[in-house]
Formats: structure tokens, sequence, C-alpha cells
């Protein structure tokens, strides 16, 4: 059991905070089926872990959350469990949007809403329109998303400005794949964080997660709280990042 923390300054350090976390939030289903119960019922206990997560993200300040709450490949469950799932987000959206509101939250969505019924588009646009000046957390919620089809999609974007002229074949660089990507703009993940054990990606980020720190808990997602959050965040401050380049240690050691 992780204690409760009431002063997170004191195990945090606020000057070494992640920019950006990325969740998977994997689990819901094999909590549910612990208790006999219907996978929906995982994903409804998911809900309360993810208000507690963003939550806690913004009172630390943490500049970006991104979310994977249903990924491209996620079609492939039963009708029922995808429409569940996208009534619960409508509800989420509709029953959390003042308190984000109220908090700055800005919300934004990734990956191709435009397939998704019209309740559930309306409910996005509402959550999209009524936080798009906040300047708080930058919560990205990815849905019906895939990083092959994002990449797929950016590549499109890119042939049709060479072809129009505006940008030349040559001056395409790593930056500008980036650019057309839905994190246009925002920094890579520094942190990602999947519950349920599994070591893969899913199709999740895949171009953002070059240097990423993985942090990978047995935790099912409907058990997840702020305090695995912060377990996660203490660890990442432990990491020595090197980008493929030496520690500061190596650096001076003339031996090496
Ligand atoms: C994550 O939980 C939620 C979504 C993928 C939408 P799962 O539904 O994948 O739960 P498990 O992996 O079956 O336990
Ligand atoms: C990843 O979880 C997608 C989401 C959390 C939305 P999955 O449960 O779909 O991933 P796999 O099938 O175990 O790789
Ligand atoms: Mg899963």
């Amino acid at each position: 059991m992780l204690r409760r923390i009431t002063n997170i300054n004191e195990l945090i350090d606020s000057d070494s905070l992640p920019r950006h976390i990325a969740i998977i939030m994997d689990g819901n289903g094999r909590w549910a089926r612990k208790r006999l119960m219907p996978r929906t019922v995982g994903h409804r206990a998911g809900m309360g872990s993810l208000k507690e997560v963003v939550k806690a993200c913004d009172e630390l300040k943490i500049p970006v959350l991104t979310v994977y709450a249903f990924s491209t490949e996620n079609w492939k469950r039963p009708d029922n469990e995808v429409q569940f799932l996208m009534k619960l987000l409508v509800e989420f959206l509709h029953k959390e949007l003042d308190e984000l509101n109220e908090n700055d939250v800005r919300v934004n969505v990734i990956g191709d809403y435009s397939v998704l019924n019209h309740e559930c588009q309306d409910e996005i646009q509402r959550a999209l329109l009524t936080t798009r000046n906040n300047q708080g957390l930058l919560f990205n919620i990815a849905l019906n998303y895939g990083a092959r089809a994002e990449m797929v999609e950016a590549i499109k974007k890119i042939v049709d400005k060479v072809i129009s002229g505006e940008i030349s074949r040559d001056s395409i660089c790593e930056a500008t794949v980036a650019s057309f990507l839905y994190t246009g703009g925002v920094p890579d993940p520094d942190l990602l964080i999947r519950t349920a054990g599994e070591l893969r990606l899913s199709n999740f980020l895949l171009w953002q997660l070059a240097y990423t720190e993985l942090w990978v808990t047995d935790c099912l997602w409907p058990d997840f709280t702020r305090e695995n959050l912060f377990a996660a965040i203490r660890d990442y401050q432990q990491r020595d990042r090197r980008f493929g380049a030496l520690t500061a240690l190596e650096k001076g050691d003339e031996s090496v």
C-alpha cells in the first residue's frame, strides 16, 4: 500500500517535473473479471481514476497530460462494449466540463473523432469550445487514435503541401513531421505510464515516445490513484536521461 501523501512537495521535486505525461489506461476488463462483473463495470470504475489523475496533474502544474481512451484497434471489440465506452466518454465530458473549465484545463482530442456518433461529437465540440482559451493543463484525450494512422495522415498533409509548392521536399525534417502530428507544437511525453503490466505500446504515440521514460505498473487502471502517479513521477525524477549522449560525469572522464 502506498501511503497517502499530504505534502507532495516533500517527495516530488517541482523543478524537474515531466512537461508531458502520457498514460495507457489499461486493465479495466481484468479489474471487472476479478470481481466477476461485466467489463463495462471496469470501464466505469476507470473513469474515477481518470478524474483523480487529471486533478492531480493539474495541482502539480504538469503542462500536458495525454490519455489513451480508445484506439483504432479497439473497434474490434464487441459492439456493446464500444457503445458503452462512447457513452461513458460523453458522460465524463458532460459531468466534468464545468470543473475542468473552472480549473483552467484545456480539453483537446487527438484521433479521428469525426467517425463517432453525433452525440459524442457534439459533446467533444462543446468541451473543446468551452475550454479553448484556458491556460492551465492541456488534457489530450486520445480517441479513435492510432499512431500509424496519425503518421499516414501527416504524410498525406506534407505531400499536399509539397504538391502545392508551400514547402519543398528538401526542407522536410523531423520538426516538419512532428508539426503535422496531432501533437504538433506540444513537447514529446517525458513519462509514459502503462497500467496493467503489458510491456507494449499498442500503437500509442509511436513517433512522440522516441525518448520517453517508460513506467509500467501491474496496478489495474481502476485501482490507480494519485499516489501511483506520484510514485511514477518520483521514479522518473531518478532516471538518467542521456538521449544517446554521455552523462555529465562520463563526459569529464578522460579514461573512456
Ligand atoms: C482499457 O482496459 C480500456 C480500453 C482499452 C478502452 P481494457 O478494456 O483493455 O482492460 P483489459 O486489458 O481487458 O483488462
Ligand atoms: C490500449 O489498450 C488502448 C487503450 C488503453 C485505449 P488495449 O487493451 O487495447 O491494448 P492491447 O490490446 O492489450 O495491446
Ligand atoms: Mg487492455
